[in-house]
């Protein structure tokens, strides 16, 4: 079932060797120092974040082939149908395992039961999918997106209480279970919160430029009272101190409380210095993770169908620079 590939470095060593000393070797000796590699297919979102980028090397330190691996990585640049087709290729290049992270969590069926057909395990990373047929992957490794923002949102009920708070909420890539997870805990809150409104939703897409434009787009419409802006990832809150800055907004103490989500390096520094008043973290070091759930195949076991890795959030009083730096991230 298993489709490795040969590197035939070693036994050509050695058969140069015995060639040297007079000697001639067979296949049966050849064979014995062939080193087989597991062929693994990521099918990655983009580069759309700090943590994707992080979550890209993750993968790409462990999928090595001094660890055992061939690694076939495809950055779908933000777009369903890159990752569909990246799908197919690895399909016909008959790789061990199929690693996907899923832009949006609708429209997989078909290519997740093509890849069954061709008896290749899908194993997703980070996000979702919304499939009739949960068995079409075989597990998944990510964060409980929810459970982040039930963080958010109990800091919100700390610091404000039932008073009243004018949110500007900026959504990630819509239809992204990181948005949807997001999102929903937020308008939950909101609607259990009397004193709670949502000024505008925005949509940033993740990404710090998308975040300025729509920023901007609202606040030249006029200078509304905003007490949080929660931005679905760091890179749309940098976007959005940016744009509340250029509009004479002051972020951090007696002005907005930005709350973001990832809490990658930039955004812990802008914590610290007090721009940013709650980050809270998503992990994007899963590449040890998914080496486990193949490793697990590998020795015939079944995974977990759901790995969360723990996560929690982050105030100025929790931060050091040292801690910082040391975070790897
Ligand atoms: O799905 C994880 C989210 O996607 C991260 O919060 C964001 O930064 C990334 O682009």
């Amino acid at each position: 079932m298993k489709r490795k590939l040969i590197l035939p470095v070693l036994g050509l060593m050695l058969l140069l060797l015995w060639g040297c000393a007079g000697q001639t070797a067979d296949a049966g000796d050849t064979e014995d120092t062939e080193e087989a590699l597991i062929v693994v297919g990521v099918c990655q979102v983009g580069a759309e974040s700090d943590w994707r980028v992080a979550n890209s090397e993750s993968i790409k330190a462990v999928f090595t082939e001094e660890n055992g691996y061939q690694l076939l990585f495809e950055d779908a640049k933000q777009k369903q149908e890159n990752q569909i087709s990246a799908i197919r290729k690895f399909i016909q290049q008959k790789v061990d395992y199929i690693v996907l992270m899923p832009i949006s969590e609708t429209g997989w069926d078909s290519v997740l039961q093509e890849a069954r057909d061709a008896g290749i395990p899908v194993i997703l990373v980070d996000r979702m999918v919304d499939v009739a047929d949960e068995s079409l992957y075989t597990a998944h490794v990510g964060s409980d997106f929810e459970a982040e923002a039930a963080l958010a949102v109990d800091w919100m009920e700390e610091t404000y209480g039932d008073d009243p708070v004018n949110i500007v909420h900026l959504l990630g890539t819509v239809g992204s279970t990181a948005q949807i997870g997001r999102t929903e805990v937020l308008e939950a809150a909101v609607a259990a919160h009397d004193g709670w409104t949502i000024l505008t939703q925005l949509e940033g897409d993740f990404t710090q430029a998308k975040a300025y434009e729509v920023m901007c787009g609202y606040l030249s419409k006029g200078s509304p009272d905003i007490h949080v802006v929660y931005c679905e990832n760091d890179n749309e809150a940098y976007g959005a101190i940016e744009a509340l800055e250029e509009y004479g907004y002051t972020c951090g103490e007696g002005g907005v409380a930005v709350i973001s989500f990832d809490a990658t390096g930039t955004c812990l520094t802008l914590c610290l210095e007090g721009k940013i008043a709650l980050a809270v973290e998503c992990n994007p070091l899963l590449g040890e993770l998914v080496e486990e759930v193949i490793q697990t195949l590998e020795a015939g076991d079944t995974p977990a169908k759901h790995t969360y890795v723990g996560e929690t959030c982050f105030t100025r009083g929790d931060l050091t620079e040292g801690f910082i730096a040391e975070r790897g991230y």
